[in-house]
């Protein structure tokens, strides 16, 4: 069996970083580096004040103590592939924006591309290993690139070991995963590539968590993990229209069903909608590959999860409207979140993105606040979200504070996007007094105490609950 002395990770980014850091971590004697050809990704994973490119919990710490030890970042792709016994593809793999599979289909150039310098450069044999979320049946087109440029003397075993971990809770799923799935091809060769991986993991993983399977299993598995999660936010968030119209509280019934343990409680937090690098895109993939393989029906309900957190997003945006009577033109929004979820300072697929482009195009002043994202990020997503306006023209309109206080200031309603918990404690009586009357706020994320809110003047609206103010 093959033994990894060395490990090098393409793609220095959300996945590859945190992940091989606590690889590094976890085997000393193991020498990690993680490659990127972004050189300010690396300078920021290099930086003495530990300034790291990507915001996670825990995640400096590790750094800290494996840095310089075992733990390497550069910009030398072809060294990092020429020195390693195993490498880890992390790079990213969007949704296509053009071309056949456009809107669903991922785009694999950057696959393809760090495969195409592996078989260019790897002078003798690697375990490559595909972390980054790809399509059903990707290491096969991994393998044809690879044997068909290789040099002599290198061959290569393929295994697909997709990533769970979710942001903001990187490190601890790290650290104790769920299960490791590692998938290979049923031949020797492959059992002991896969072996060579299990053995990595089992410096810190118990060995009954480690499941190895046929290599398309494996990258099914994780498509079909991230699908089934969407599915059962879709599935609350549809329930939350119905308690809305009803007067039912979305909180209760998600709790009542969450008892039975069949269905379990977690994931069943209504909100504003799913985001994140992951879930749509996900889902897009799986609705690709069953109509392309003629699977109609299967693609129509694995769609149907977009279309119900699309609803959603619009839902939320119009009841703000209709309850600020009928029109925001001109009135001035706090927006608090701007990041797909708590503790990350990730935006991709953000629901507070779809919510401010409705806004400005309702002509409304919008005041953003999110602890950990960067403005410029902020100004990134909103031209992309509105190709036809001016950057300058989005900037008359939006505006980024500093603080939770600061956004509300003046605003006639607050919207809580993003769940952080610092939210939970702002100071409501400061935020009540300066405010325009009356004061509004619109919790999508099940957030705050709406009856103590409501004693300070507040009219409150809570996503998935039929009183409406
Ligand atoms: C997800 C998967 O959880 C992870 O296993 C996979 O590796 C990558 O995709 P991530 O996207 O980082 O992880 O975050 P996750 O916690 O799954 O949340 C995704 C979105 O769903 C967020 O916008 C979150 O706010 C939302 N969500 C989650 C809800 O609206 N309600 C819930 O009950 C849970
Ligand atoms: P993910 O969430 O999947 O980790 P990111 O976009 O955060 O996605 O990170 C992917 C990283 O992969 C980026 O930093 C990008 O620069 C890097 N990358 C993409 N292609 C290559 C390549 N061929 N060689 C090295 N790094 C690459």
């Amino acid at each position: 069996m093959p033994r990894v002395n060395q490990i090098c990770c393409i793609g220095a980014g959300y996945v590859g970083g945190p992940t091989c850091a606590v690889i590094a971590l976890k085997c000393p004697h193991i020498r990690v580096t993680i490659v990127d050809l972004n050189q300010a990704r690396i300078d920021a994973w290099n930086s003495p004040d530990f300034s790291l490119p990507i915001y996670e919990p825990g995640l400096e710490d590790v750094v800290r103590k494996a840095r310089g030890r075992n733990l390497f970042f550069s910009t030398d792709v072809d060294k990092g592939i020429r020195d390693a016994d195993l490498i880890f593809v992390s790079v990213n793999t969007p949704t296509k924006k053009s071309g056949v599979g456009a809107g669903f289909a991922a785009d694999l150039n950057y696959v393809e591309l760090a495969t195409r310098r592996i078989a260019a450069t790897a002078t003798s044999s690697k375990i490559v290993v595909e972390k980054s979320t790809v399509p059903c049946r990707t290491a096969e087109s991994m393998r044809t690139i690879l044997d068909a440029n290789s040099k002599p003397n290198a061959r290569f075993d393929i295994l697909s070991n997709p990533e769970f971990l979710a942001e903001g809770t990187a490190i601890d799923d790290l650290f104790a995963p769920d299960r490791v799935l590692i998938g290979s091809l049923q031949t020797q060769e492959g059992k002991e590539a896969c072996a060579a991986l299990s053995e990595v993991y089992q410096n810190w993983v118990p060995k009954e968590r480690i499941l190895t399977v046929g290599l398309w299993s494996s990258e099914l598995s994780k498509l079909a993990a991230n699908a089934m999660l969407a599915q059962r936010i879709s599935s609350i968030n549809a329930l939350s229209a119905i308690c809305e119209a009803t007067g039912a509280n979305i909180a209760e019934v998600a709790h009542s069903i969450g008892q039975d343990s069949r269905i379990g409680p977690k994931f069943l937090r209504a909100s504003v909608g799913f985001g994140g690098s992951c879930f749509q895109k996900d889902i897009l993939n799986l609705v690709y590959l069953s109509e392309s393989l003629n699977l109609k029906e299967v693609a129509e309900y694995w769609k149907q999860v977009v279309t119900m957190n699309e609803y959603q997003k619009r839902r939320f945006s119009k009841r703000v409207v209709d309850t600020l009577f009928n029109t925001i033109t001109g009135k001035r929004i706090a927006v608090l979140g701007f990041a797909f979820k708590a503790d990350t300072g990730d935006t991709r697929e953000s629901a507070a993105i779809t919510l401010i482009r409705d806004f400005q195009q309702e002509r409304a002043l919008v005041n953003i606040y999110d602890p950990q994202v960067e403005s410029n990020q902020i100004w990134a997503d909103l031209n992309e979200a509105s190709p036809d306006v001016p950057l300058a023209a989005i900037q008359r309109q939006v505006f980024i504070c500093s603080s939770a206080l600061e956004a509300c200031k003046n605003a006639e309603a607050v919207i809580i996007a993003t769940e952080w918990a610092e939210f939970k404690t702002i100071d409501w009586e400061a935020v009540y007094a300066g405010m325009n009357k009356p004061a509004f706020v619109f919790d999508g994320r099940l957030l705050v105490d709406a009856d103590r809110l409501r004693s300070i003047g507040f009219k409150v609206t809570v996503i998935g609950r039929g009183e409406r103010l």
